[in-house]
């Protein structure tokens, strides 16, 4: 190979970024001699990839049920992987927001749009059986679904209704946490107390959430939305596409989600609990649970007859 002086030039870039940190060059250029050069496999990571669906049963359907989360949490991660460079974002562009809104959507949509794979892919006998070495395991217990929300709106927009007018910017975190709209599944409505389900999930993530919540207090998508230039918050196009992501996650994944949750849960006659043990016919449905992320966006008409 000939060293030209562009390849010279690159070497000596190369020098200064490891003398910058201290590290001599010949060392790595020594390292590059013996790397493995890399294959599909090893960067996608695909062995560890298909060994992480594990089945409890013999049921074939139950590797959908599994396959299908797995795919919903991967897909939860890169909207979460963008929300934080629009929310970590200094120097935010209306472009760039823009931008990243849409690829955010664009997953939720696949979400929703492939609900059918939960609908209609699975047999319901099949299911019955699985589903009961599943207990008291729930999708309620999907925490990168509930940094999503927390990363998405102000806290005030995921409390439960009934307490709003007692909390504010001032209320302790963890009070706001103990009055967010989904402890309403999570706890026995007639005692108010907690449920299985509910206290194992906080034992897991209740420190990470309450540091999530502080950290998007003030960074969230709404408040990034807000500190963009005046004229842009009245751009037509991206009200559209705040409300079409409001309506994705809030009121037609929703939808999806629960009208599975009809066909599966209530195919046979009797008991109709759910793995997780909630009131869930009513708690699920966006009528009852009215979680919106940018309710300024909305008409009152609009809101008044959210998800009907
Ligand atoms: C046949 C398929 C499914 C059924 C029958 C079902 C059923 C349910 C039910 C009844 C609940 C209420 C909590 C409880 O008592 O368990 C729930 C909550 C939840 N499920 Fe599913 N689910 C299904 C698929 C999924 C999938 C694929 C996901 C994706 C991760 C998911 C994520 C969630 C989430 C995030 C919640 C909490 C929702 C909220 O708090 O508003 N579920 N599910």
């Amino acid at each position: 190979m000939e060293i030209t002086p562009e390849i010279k030039d690159r070497i000596n870039q190369i020098d200064e970024k490891f003398q910058a940190i201290n590290q001599k060059t010949e060392t790595h250029l020594e390292g590059l001699l013996w790397s493995k050069p890399i294959t599909y496999w090893d960067y996608i990571q695909t062995d560890a990839l298909l060994n992480l669906q594990i089945q409890r049963t013999t049921l074939p359907d139950e590797m959908v049920f599994i396959m299908y989360h797995q795919v919903n949490e991967l897909l939860f991660k890169m909207i979460l992987w963008e929300i934080q460079q629009v929310s970590h974002c200094d120097k935010l562009t209306t472009e760039f927001f823009a931008e990243r809104l849409m690829r955010i959507s664009r997953y939720f949509d696949m979400l929703t749009t492939s609900f059918d794979i939960m609908g209609d892919g699975m047999e319901v006998e099949q299911y019955l059986k699985f589903r009961n070495t599943l207990t008291p395991a729930s999708g309620f217990q999907s925490a990168q679904y509930r940094m999503i929300e927390f990363a998405s709106t102000d806290l005030i927009n995921l409390i439960d209704h009934r307490f709003r007018a007692t909390i504010d910017r001032n209320t302790p975190y963890e009070h706001a946490f103990n009055h967010l709209y989904w402890q309403a599944a999570g706890k026995d409505y007639q005692t108010g107390e907690k449920s299985y389900l509910l206290q194992e999930f906080e034992r897991k993530y209740k420190k990470e959430f309450l540091s999530l919540m502080e950290e998007y207090n003030t960074i969230n998508l709404w408040c990034k939305f807000k500190q963009l230039p005046e004229a842009d918050q009245q751009n037509a196009d991206l009200i559209a596409a705040m409300r079409h992501y409001d309506k994705t996650v809030n009121i037609t994944w929703v939808m999806g989600h629960y009208n599975a949750a009809v066909k599966y849960i209530e195919s046979v006659p009797g008991n109709h609990e759910a793995t997780g043990g909630s009131d869930w016919k009513k708690y699920m449905l966006p009528k009852y649970q009215r979680r919106i992320f940018f309710p300024e966006l909305w008409s009152k008409e609009e809101l008044e007859k959210w998800g009907e």
